[in-house]
């Protein structure tokens, strides 16, 4: 019996290419080509399951175009690159890749929010440009993150891993708001109380936003949520671009509407808004919060556990769709 065939759409551990060859045919794109959506429905024909990133879209006109595709695992636990409905219409199966890259993503954005708040590349760049001529008693102060208050919007595993590195490592009050509440136990495990988005806007000295993209979620937060905020405050985006109004947030920065923003996720990225290239009080960083080596590999281990499951006739590990009908059970 032939073997299935999948294609890995964007490099990934090589590690993991020489497990998935043990099951399937492999098409892979360790060159690291970027496909144009035309030139990856090429390449999916005859294939029976991918290896997606973030950026390769899965939508209607894609599935209509690769009938024999059967499962879409993507290596992220965010998942708005695809279109979940029209993926369950067409008995698609769709994974994601959450809990092992938990927490690399905290320390990132813990990392994130500290820059922000003590002003550490605004601090860099100074100093490269030449810039440090003496010592001030004011020169590049920042704001306190010890013992600040913490506001987390968006309270998944992320969210609570950030909050444990907030309340246990450096004493903060912890404020969250979430779509469902946590149990009990995990708020006194996070120390974070459970607050409105609006007590959340204006009492978090820094703000980290780690809720999931939807199309509801777009703009969640805009100029009217930025002018609720304190004036002193931070906010740091690990979560997707969209989220945040770009063009609103520079705009408040430049207006010192809060003191400094950290940004890892932009709309349209890999493009930046402009505004944000020209500010000093913003941190910017390429999407990378998930990116260590290691956790790179056990993001694309579970991509390759759930394709393995899949095409051996087995349920997937993290299945973001459930299916009536599948593909699958029709090849
Ligand atoms: C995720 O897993 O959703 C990350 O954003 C990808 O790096």
């Amino acid at each position: 019996m032939s073997r299935p065939k999948i294609l890995i759409a964007r490099a990934i551990s090589p590690e993991v290419v020489t497990v998935l060859e043990q099951h399937f045919e492999v098409q892979s794109n360790q060159d690291d080509v970027a496909w144009s959506p035309t030139e990856l429905a090429e390449r999916l024909q005859g294939i029976d399951g991918v290896l997606t990133t973030g950026s390769q879209r899965i939508d209607a006109d894609l599935l209509a175009a690769c009938p024999q595709l059967q499962i879409c695992a993507n290596m992220a636990v965010g998942y708005n690159n695809f279109d979940v409905a029209a993926m369950t219409a067409a008995g698609v199966q769709g994974t994601n890749a959450p809990d092992v890259l938990t927490e690399t993503t905290a320390d990132f954005g813990f990392a994130l929010m500290m820059a922000a708040a003590r002003r550490i590349t605004e601090s860099e760049h100074f100093l490269r440009a030449g810039q440090w001529k003496d010592w001030r008693y004011d020169l590049l102060a920042g704001a306190e993150v010890h013992g600040s208050t913490l506001g987390i919007l968006g309270m998944g595993r992320i969210g609570q891993a950030i909050a444990r590195r907030g309340a246990h490592g450096f004493g903060m009050q912890v404020v969250y708001h979430n779509r469902s509440r946590l149990s009990p136990e995990l708020e006194a495990d996070c120390k974070a109380r459970y607050v409105s988005k609006q007590e959340l806007l204006s009492t978090a000295d820094h703000l980290v936003l780690v809720l999931p993209y939807t199309p509801e979620a777009h703009h969640t937060i805009g100029a009217a949520e930025i002018a609720s905020m304190k004036p002193t405050a931070t906010l740091t985006n690990i979560a997707r671009g969209g989220i945040v109004d770009d063009a609103a947030l520079a705009k408040a920065l430049a207006n010192k509407t809060i003191a400094a923003a950290g940004l890892d996720v932009f709309e349209g990225e890999p493009a930046v808004h402009p505004d944000l290239l020209a500010l000093s009080n913003v941190v910017l960083t390429p999407h990378i919060a998930s990116a260590t080596m290691g956790t790179r590999w056990a993001m694309a281990q579970l991509a390759a556990d759930n394709l393995i499951a899949y095409l051996g006739g087995q349920e997937p590990v993290t299945p973001v769709n459930h299916l009536e009908h599948s593909r699958r059970s029709a090849a």
